[in-house]
């Protein structure tokens, strides 16, 4: 569902920005701290904040896997719901797969595409940075999408 009603402008903007933090390359200004580095462990719970978008405030986690960290808005592709078991609790027992609560749907941690289950599509990726031991979302790029 979050996934279906980004524009191709849009996703194009998003795109550009999560490129531009894989790449080191994000707006340094537009950068907010979501967490210490040492807050994630690898497959474990998962860093609650929230994204502004369109004017509203949004659900979002981040989560550490095989060593790099990742963010996405909390919704699932299924019913637009929050993922977490518990707060913060997404990843699956065995810390694989980011897991809904609801009905169960995976998602690639990584990526955040559907893995298995009612999930069309998959998890709005948010663009994050670490760097100096800690974790920043490069909030700038991420509210250029609309
Ligand atoms: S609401 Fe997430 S799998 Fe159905």
């Amino acid at each position: 569902m979050a996934g279906s009603r980004r524009t191709p402008r849009a996703r194009r903007s998003l795109e550009k920005a999560v490129a531009a933090s894989r790449q080191g390359t994000a707006n340094v200004t537009g950068e907010r701290k979501i967490c210490d580095s040492g807050a994630l462990v690898d497959g474990g719970d998962a860093v609650r904040f929230t994204v502004e978008r369109g004017g509203e405030s949004r659900p979002a986690f981040a989560i550490r896997y095989r060593g790099r960290v990742h963010a996405y808005v909390n919704a699932c592709a299924h019913l637009g719901i929050e993922l977490d078991w518990e707060p913060g609790r997404i990843f699956d027992r065995e810390g694989r797969w980011l897991m809904c609560a609801m009905h169960g749907a995976l998602y690639e941690p990584e990526t955040g595409a559907c893995a298995a289950g009612p999930c069309n599509g998959g998890l709005f990726k948010l663009p994050v940075i670490e760097k100096n031991s800690a974790v920043y979302l490069a909030h700038t790029a991420f509210t250029d999408a609309s």
